[in-house]
């Protein structure tokens, strides 16, 4: 059976991964919690992502920036003058949209239509007119287009405005100017000027990476398909600095790189893409994004950029600090390369993003059980170390001693691997229940348990049972964790 984003956030929210944020207030838009299990599962993915920057590569290293930074940075970062989204409302419905997500769905649509040349000639011309903040020109394309308002069906338009998409508020309790600050629209930038302090305190050598895992903020206008877009959310950024002229070879690195990560991940390989950008940010002179299948679509979960000097130079400009690393390497002639403002090679992904997919990607819908007695079940089929359970240690029956043995099971795994203890309800039921929040395994504790010490697993994917001796669990759950 299909998988509809329906599904996925029903799913979410009835088995503690993820909840409205303020729900009984009737949630506030394109904010969410995470439950019991989902903050599991997004640890994991966290710390995996940490542990492939940091552990793994030697001139990787980690810091923790504030959220509040002085306001110059997003001066010097393009930020405040170029961070926007161009709104459009319609004067009937009142409803407000992004210009170019509307251009994009009429392209679509010629796409669809099969005028693929004619989808293209519309984004080409959109880029262009954005590219030169020609935003009433936009205005008429959009009316010459025919585009209507979904809800009220007009095509009665405003004009265009460019919408700034950082938060802002204020420091300290008199209300100007001077005191306004921003919530960091991107993690980059407390790495971008800490960049020299973690350099010299590190004694770091170029080529080396600086890596980041913290909340982002922005007000993202159309909010919609669940955690994809949120207004709060958490990114795990690298910044990699590097020689100028070398930065195009570590692009390509860092892009084959981090997409092995996501298969690594579970994210089969055919449902990864890359995208590489036409229209670039800011910042960048190379973008490609690694694209996710997701229920509505392949869309980006990561982005990685070659930023050059863009931040560096720019905060050097407006700090008067010098942003230069002497790289005392030999070139060719012999001489050292000597003073420099490194380039950057960014990898950028949302954890929330990635936690989406790993979620879409491990809901399962299937029919198992032979004739009669075939049924549906749904299953999360996370990969061990992503889930938020390693396992589960059922007694059969709750006396005889059964109850106790299985509790000393628990107490011999608890240390090593987050395992669940029931002992209500028939045994069925209680897979059932580790099948829907992706336990890999389940443990049952019977009568034969107290003769030899062997116990069932059973296996949530196939759903198959194997005896194993109790001094075995550790190695057999750690293996699969660790695979
Ligand atoms: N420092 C570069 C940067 O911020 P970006 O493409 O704007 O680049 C990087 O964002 C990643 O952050 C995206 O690939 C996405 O995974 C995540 N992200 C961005 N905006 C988001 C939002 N509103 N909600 C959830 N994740 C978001």
């Amino acid at each position: 059976p299909a998988t509809s984003l329906q599904d996925i956030v029903s799913h979410a929210k009835e088995y503690g991964f993820v909840f409205p944020s303020s729900e009984i207030y009737d949630g506030l838009q394109a904010v969410y919690d995470y439950g019991q299990n989902g903050v599991e599962l997004k640890n994991n993915l966290k710390n995996m992502w940490w542990k492939a920057m940091t552990q793994l590569n030697d001139n990787i290293v980690g810091i923790d920036a504030a959220i509040f930074m002085h306001p110059l940075t997003w001066k010097a970062s393009g930020h405040v003058d170029g961070f926007n989204d161009p709104m459009i409302d319609n004067k009937d419905s009142k409803k407000r949209y992004r210009a170019d997500q509307l251009l994009e769905g009429k392209a679509e649509q010629y796409a669809a239509e099969g005028q693929a040349e004619k989808a293209q000639e519309l984004l080409n011309e959109m880029g262009r007119l954005l590219g030169d903040n020609n935003l009433e020109a936009v205005r008429e394309l959009i009316i010459a287009e025919g585009i209507k308002c979904p809800i009220s069906g007009t095509s009665n338009w405003t004009e265009v405005r460019q919408f700034n998409l950082m938060f802002s508020t204020q420091v300290g309790s008199v209300a100007e100017d001077s005191n306004l600050i921003y919530l960091r629209p991107e993690t980059a930038q407390g790495i971008f000027v800490n960049f020299l302090n973690v350099q010299k305190s590190g004694r770091m050598k170029i080529p080396f990476g600086i890596a980041q895992i913290g909340k982002a903020f922005r007000n993202e206008i159309v909010a919609r398909q669940f955690t994809f877009r949120m207004r709060e959310f958490e990114q795990m950024e690298m910044q990699f600095f590097v020689r100028p002229g070398t930065e195009m070879a570590w692009y390509e690195q860092w892009r084959d790189t981090r997409l092995k990560f996501h298969q690594a991940v579970g994210l089969p390989t055919e449902k990864l893409k890359f995208h590489i950008h036409e229209k670039l940010a800011h910042y960048a002179n190379a973008a490609v994004d690694i694209e996710y299948q997701f229920p509505f679509g392949f869309r980006e979960i990561e982005g990685i950029h070659s930023r050059t000097d863009f931040d560096l130079k720019n905060h050097q400009e407006l700090s008067k600090k010098k942003q230069q690393y002497f790289d005392n390497d030999l070139d060719e002639n012999g001489k050292p390369f000597g003073n420099y403002i490194p380039y950057v090679v960014e990898t950028s992904v949302g954890a929330d993003r990635l936690f989406l997919a790993v979620f879409c990607n491990a809901f399962t819908k299937e029919m198992v059980g032979e004739g009669e007695n075939q049924k549906e079940r749904t299953v999360l089929k996370l990969h061990p170390a992503l889930a938020p359970f390693k396992a589960a240690i059922f007694p059969l029956v709750k006396k005889d001693g059964l109850p106790e043995k299985a509790r000393e099971i628990e107490k011999a795994l608890k240390t090593e691997f987050r395992v669940f203890y029931e002992e209500r309800d028939a045994i069925g039921k209680r897979y059932t229940r580790q099948d829907l929040i992706g336990t890999p395994f389940c443990i049952a504790v019977d009568y034969q348990t107290l003769e030899d010490n062997t116990v069932t697993i059973r296996h949530r994917d196939s759903m198959e049972q194997e005896r194993v001796h109790i001094s075995e669990l550790k190695a057999k759950i750690g293996y699969a964790v660790s695979e």
